[in-house]
């Protein structure tokens, strides 16, 4: 059986062979990280995209993150290891409803979260991450705020902002799994646990936590915390980087179903190798929508 370090070699060797560079969400497996170029969240792996001179882009993560990057570095390709990764919620709301739901508040402006597909971001203002959502919101001059498709996020930033917020009802399945009795009872077995949860959360469930935040909100926070024991709210690939980078401290998940199947598609570093030596599971923005996500796109990272 060939070894781990073989497979390794040979990412590395057709990397360079392909002038490519891979990006990895914060959510992938261990392995996958770790071979990664850049390991973040939305908004860094979208910076990232923005600003590599790279050739390639092996995109590990789900298929609207690729086609984020697809849209920021026209020039290159982006390869999806897995072409079948979606995302739930990005799947709860198409074009076509956006577009009815504006004629319903015309005055309102549309921002869009980043987990939405690039036809969606084209019919929308600006587009957000968890990471940036309250500043983008608040960087508007309109009073009236459309914000597509996570409610949760959405009441999360509602809960902050003056602004009147019109919800889409579209959440995370795998975030929205997670119940307040569930940060009831982990706090009953660990009441010294510091609780950072994800804003894909529900409402109730981040009124319970001690920190809401993105996915490097919440490294940034474990990081720089004092405190030795940390209840994770937020899908499981995260606990990786946690763990490598705060060896003295302790992780559990608050709850088991924090576990999200589209992430985990992307299941060996074999599906990583087949892409580059084939050049394989291009990920493109048809023309006709191209400029007007973009534009949604740089508007954001404008006010990041
Ligand atoms: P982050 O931007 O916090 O990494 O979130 C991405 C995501 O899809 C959460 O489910």
């Amino acid at each position: 059986m060939e070894s781990f370090k073989e497979t390794v070699d040979r990412i590395n060797d057709l990397k360079k062979k392909r002038r490519a560079i891979i990006l990895a969400h914060n959510y992938q497996l261990p392995e996958i990280q770790d071979i990664a170029d850049f390991v973040g969240d939305s908004l860094g792996l979208s910076q990232q995209a923005a600003k590599t001179d790279a050739e390639v882009i092996v995109f590990c993560g789900v298929d609207f993150m690729a086609e984020t990057a697809a849209l920021l570095s026209p020039d290159k390709k982006v390869l999806l290891p897995a072409p079948d990764a979606g995302c739930p919620l990005a799947e709860t709301i198409t074009p076509e409803e956006l577009r009815a739901k504006k004629r319903e508040h015309p005055e309102a402006a549309v921002v869009c979260y980043i987990n939405s597909s690039a036809a969606v971001k084209a019919e929308s203002d600006i587009c957000c991450t968890s990471s940036n959502a309250l500043r983008v919101v608040e960087s508007l001059p309109q009073e009236e705020i459309l914000f597509v498709p996570d409610a949760n996020l959405g009441q999360w930033v509602a809960s902050q902002t003056k602004k009147k917020i019109i919800l889409w009802d579209g959440c995370c399945i795998t975030h929205h799994r997670v119940k307040p009795e569930d940060v009831e009872q982990v706090r009953r077995s660990h009441p010294d646990g510091i609780v950072l949860v994800h804003p894909e959360c529900r409402p109730e469930v981040a009124a319970l936590a001690d920190y809401v935040g993105s996915t490097e909100g919440i490294l940034k926070f474990a990081r720089q915390s004092p405190a030795k024991k940390f209840i994770i709210g937020t899908e499981m690939g995260i606990l990786h980087r946690l763990q490598r980078e705060n060896p003295d401290k302790t992780f559990y998940l608050l709850s088991p179903g924090l576990v999200c199947p589209n992430m985990k598609r992307t299941a060996s570093l074999a599906m990583v190798e087949a892409v580059l030596r084939d050049m394989s599971n291009q990920v493109t923005v048809p023309e006709e929508i191209r400029d007007r996500a973009l534009a949604a796109v740089e508007r954001m990272l404008a006010v990041s």
